[in-house]
């Protein structure tokens, strides 16, 4: 493998002195660029795009090849490749997002849940191989899974956007069967990630979209746990670096002291939390990733580069910051617009490195 020749991401990740703010956007490669959509209608699907490990990395390439300040690649995949491992059935209708053919809600299909083969997944970690040679030591890689507690509302529920009533019946009523749910996933995930790392990912991320739904006790107990059993079982380090890893709890602000306990080098912030104050709250225990609202990207340049130099001053001067969106950019982003928020946080953000 060619020797990665900008690391100032995962330098960040671990707290180390970087020039400049390292970037990257969650849901880089999407349906806001018109190369995507374009392959998107050659492969035929969304999820032929994710299944097969050519068209996964020609999209993954493409946010890379428009935008030269990019400091971050991450797998095109999702995180419901999992439960559809798991035997759930996984698929999309036209405009209505992911939906599942069974639900996990009887107490018989629980006890039949089962870890799934990697090989069933081998086209994810193919993927990775394909990504990493494609980027020849350019960029770093990020991996990534849905948190236990996230792929569960989609298990149990059986579909995205809902006000999660069935699983959270489920957690007050049987919590007994909520948590061999979310042990199966989390050993599931952990596999995974591993498998992920040990094909070519440099950072790992969980994304736990929907712990903030949860109640302040039930948070630590059906989310928070389960993140941590993961990351204690996670790789530390592979080809002679660090893989360090990052945990972020959508609407999770309130418990930013509890995750930065649990051994993640880094953790994800919405747009809801002044990043000024996370900083002072995790002290030195982790680096912190976001955290602008991606609304933000459908104003203009000017609106733009002020909100971007807002964040990057309230992080302040010293290291530890990925520059980031709080939550995926919005389909309707104008590509331009994404180029304007990356010129300004490189712009911005050199003062506070010197
Ligand atoms: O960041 C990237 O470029 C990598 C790709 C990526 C996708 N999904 C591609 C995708 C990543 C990291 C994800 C993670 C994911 N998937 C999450 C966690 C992050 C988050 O947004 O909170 C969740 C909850 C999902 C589940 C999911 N997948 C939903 C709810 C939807 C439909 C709604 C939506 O935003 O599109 C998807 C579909 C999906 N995943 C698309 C993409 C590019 C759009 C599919 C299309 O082309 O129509």
């Amino acid at each position: 493998m060619s020797p990665l020749k900008n690391d100032n991401f995962l330098r960040a990740l671990m707290r180390q002195p970087t020039d400049y703010t390292p970037v990257w956007m969650m849901r880089q490669a999407g349906r806001y660029l018109p190369e995507y959509r374009e392959s998107r209608k050659t492969a035929g699907s969304f999820l032929q795009l994710c299944k097969n490990p050519g068209f996964a990395t020609e999209v993954t390439m493409q946010p890379l090849d428009r935008y030269p300040l990019l400091d971050a690649a991450i797998l095109f995949s999702d995180i419901l490749t999992v439960p559809d491992a798991m035997g759930l059935g996984l698929y999309f209708e036209e405009g209505e997002g992911p939906k599942f053919e069974r639900t996990l809600r009887e107490e018989a299909d629980i006890k039949k849940l089962f870890v799934p083969d990697m090989a069933d997944l081998q086209y994810v970690f193919d993927a990775v191989a394909q990504i990493r040679k494609t980027l020849d030591g350019g960029l770093p890689l990020i991996g990534f899974s849905g948190s236990p507690w996230t792929l569960a509302t989609y298990m149990v529920e059986g579909k995205g956007g809902t006000d999660f009533l069935t699983i959270k019946k489920m957690a007050y009523a049987r919590p007994d069967l909520l948590h061999r749910i979310l042990d199966i996933t989390a050993q599931t995930v952990t596999q995974y990630l591993n498998a992920q790392i040990l094909a070519g990912a440099q950072a790992v991320m969980i994304f736990d979209s929907w712990g903030g739904a949860l109640a302040h006790d039930a948070y630590g107990e059906f989310s928070l746990n389960y993140m941590q059993k993961i990351v204690s079982g996670l790789i530390k380090s592979n080809d002679g670096r660090p893989v360090p890893s990052i945990v972020f709890t959508k609407g999770g602000a309130l418990w930013l002291e509890a995750q930065a306990e649990i051994g993640a080098d880094a953790l994800g912030l919405d747009w809801a939390v002044d990043i000024g104050q996370a900083r002072q709250r995790v002290g030195h225990k982790v680096a912190l990733q976001g955290n602008l609202d991606p609304a933000i990207l459908l104003s203009t340049p000017d609106a733009i580069a002020k909100q971007v130099a807002k964040v990057l001053a309230s992080y302040g001067s010293g290291h530890g910051h990925v520059f980031n969106l709080g939550h995926g950019i919005t389909q309707w982003t104008p590509p331009e617009n994404a180029a304007a928020m990356l010129e300004a946080v490189r712009l911005h953000s050199q003062p506070y490195h010197r």
